[in-house]
């Protein structure tokens, strides 16, 4: 579908090949648009509610009997419908088709679809009278795993990632009624894609995240980042860039509860850079200040909330603000809190997770293992929580693949696209627990690494690593380049678990061969809400609560340089990997929570913990 898709849309984009590669052309994401910075503060019409939806396991509606694609006007992002016309063959009719909701993942909408792996074709009508002077683009949260999006019978490009933003520019192609927006999203897992076929959470596909359709002026201010200045903390600097013809022009940065109004002038590129003294209260968890600011250039106008803060290592210390900070964490998946289940996306659901957060006494959670929609950073933001953000390249990636690489560096580009003016944000990582020495794997995360960077060079950059035996008793991390290139030092580690029973943990302690902050990204056990027991069964709760306080009091044994933890993981999560009847049920059981939001012990033993640290 890739080649044919390429062959299609020919557009090659960015090149990008890992450090010491030859660049290639590769052609991810054919037809995208550059992303539009905060989509909430945008004009836009939401296009979210029942679509029609037809399953198409077999691709029909894209490819020939003889599997090659089917010219476009034949293809059902025609959406040409047999009712209407029944003397023609035609055999599909998105108007007969029953509905998906959108945003939502098909799995938990439709018994049939709970591990459904393929095709679904999407179809949404909508009326839009197109205004003169003014331009439109479809903008996708997200959806998984690969998305085609067709307008009025025109492929307008795809996009492959299940969890960063995606938009299209399709102004002049827009009718005052009955516009015919087609997606197909195939969410089959293959070797190349990002992540690969083998991963510890539930494939949902569909999209999963909300849809809009956005109206901007001719020029307009799509993209801007604004924050304490990196090399002088009394002054903010930012960046503007208009998009547009000419976009030579005067913005105006506004704060107005610092009375700022700051002109920016841009250049012939459409990007303009300020810096201008002030010294606003700095956001941290205790204070998560935000500051109203408001952009404007020419007839657009774009308002956003901000914070202002530093974050830094000196040593063995994660300095926020310029006082050691002690992260005290929790790893969650995207899943909604409650009901079915599925993919979480709301700010509802992202409040609801938060609030067991807070509850937990945590000041900072990890985002696993791929970008979270930007409702849960956005609620994180205001509730003065910090956040580590993962783009999914997870385990046995097809580290010598160009295509892989180029997906891996354009789902980085756009998790740090969206989310670059959220504070809260202070460590992007680039993947999670990798195999060391693969080939080609160092090349790619360092290249990773590099790109970050180069992006954002506001924020820690990381990863989770492994860990190893130096002897029976003496832990390591298990990545000494990783740890060399990182920020900090963040592993996953599972005595008690993986790793023998709770009671090894008494005689294990650590050493690091660098004075970087250490993180423990990753700690856990399974049990099973009301499922009690000796403590040496596996799935107790009591196995689980005793795992908990050995590895916390292992913890405390690693002193000063441990800047963090975030166990694993909040809440139980659904993963077509734990097959144990009647205690698993396709539920990874390491949430201190479980599935239906019931607080096991262990979740007690964790809060008391972080409720003796700083
Ligand atoms: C790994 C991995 C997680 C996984 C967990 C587990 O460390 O990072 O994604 O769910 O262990 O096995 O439960």
């Amino acid at each position: 579908m890739r080649k044919a898709l390429t062959l299609i849309l020919a557009a090659a984009l960015a090149s990008c090949s890992p450090k010491g590669g030859t660049a290639v052309s590769i052609d991810i994401n054919p037809g995208t648009y550059p992303l539009i910075t905060n989509i909430q503060g945008r004009t836009r019409t939401c296009l979210d509610g029942q679509w029609n939806a037809l399953v198409d396991i077999y691709e029909t509606g894209y490819y020939s009997y003889r599997r090659t694609p089917i010219p476009v006007e034949n293809s059902w992002f025609k959406d040409r419908s047999y009712f209407q016309a029944p003397t023609q063959l035609i055999e599909y009719d998105f108007d007969a088709a029953p509905t998906l909701k959108v945003p939502g993942d098909w799995n938990t909408q439709r018994p049939e679809l709970y591990m459904y792996e393929g095709t679904v074709w999407y179809r949404r009508k909508f009326d839009m009278e197109a205004k003169e002077g003014k331009r439109y683009f479809l903008y996708f949260e997200g959806a998984n795993y690969e998305t085609v999006a067709g307008l009025n019978g025109e492929i307008l490009g795809s996009h492959e990632g299940g969890y960063t933003p995606f938009c299209f520019e399709i102004t002049g192609k827009l009718r005052n009624n009955g516009n015919s927006l087609v997606v197909k999203v195939d969410n089959r897992r293959r070797m190349e894609n990002v992540p690969t076929v083998n991963f510890d959470w539930w494939n949902y596909g569909g999209i999963t995240r909300s849809v809009h359709l956005v109206e901007t002026p001719e020029v307009f201010i799509r993209d801007y980042s604004i924050g304490l200045d990196k090399s002088d903390p009394r002054f903010i600097s930012g960046r503007v860039i208009l998009d547009g013809a000419g976009s030579v022009s005067e913005v105006t940065v506004s704060l107005p509860e610092l009375g700022l109004d700051i002109p920016v002038a841009t250049d012939q590129s459409g990007v303009g850079t300020f810096r201008v003294k002030a010294s606003p209260e700095r956001w941290h968890p205790g204070n998560p200040r935000l500051y109203e600011v408001c952009i404007t250039s020419g007839t657009d106008i774009i308002r956003d909330r901000v914070g202002f803060r530093t974050i830094e290592t000196s040593g063995h210390q994660i300095l926020l603000n310029g006082n050691p900070v002690f992260l005290k964490g929790i790893c969650i998946h995207e899943e909604k809190p409650s009901g079915s289940g599925g993919r979480a996306y709301s700010m509802e659901d992202a409040r609801t997770t938060l609030g067991w957060v807070k509850e937990l006494g945590c000041n900072f959670v990890r985002l696993a293992h791929y970008p979270h929609n930007e409702n849960m950073v956005r609620a994180a933001e205001e509730m003065g929580i910090m956040v580590w953000s993962e783009i999914p390249v997870y385990w046995t990636i097809d580290w010598t693949n160009p295509h892989t690489y180029a997906n891996a560096c354009a789902q980085l580009r756009d998790n740090i696209g969206r989310d670059h003016n959220r504070c809260n944000i202070i460590i992007w990582s680039v993947a999670n627990e990798t195999p060391v020495g693969a080939t080609g794997r160092k090349e790619f995360l360092f290249g990773l690494i590099d790109k970050a960077r180069e992006l954002d060079g506001s924020r820690l950059v990381g990863a989770a690593m492994e860990t190893a035996f130096v002897t029976d008793s003496l832990a390591t991390v298990n990545d000494a380049e990783l740890f060399e290139k990182a920020d900090i030092g963040s592993f996953n580690q599972y005595i008690g678990w993986y790793d023998g029973t709770p009671e090894k943990c008494d005689g294990v302690s650590w050493t690091f061969a660098l004075d970087k902050p250490v993180i423990i990204s990753e700690f856990g056990g399974g049990a099973k809400y009301g499922y009690h027991g000796p403590d040496s069964w596996r799935f107790t709760e009591e196995y689980q609560d005793l795992l908990y306080r050995k590895n916390l009091a292992m913890l405390d044994r690693i002193g000063p340089q441990l800047a963090g933890t975030t166990p694993w993981i909040l809440k139980d999560f659904r993963s077509p990997k734990r097959a144990l009847t009647g205690i698993q049920d396709d539920y990874n059981r390491k949430g201190l929570i479980s599935e239906k939001g019931e607080k096991k012990a262990a979740f007690y033993v964790v809060r008391d913990w972080y409720s003796t640290k700083q």
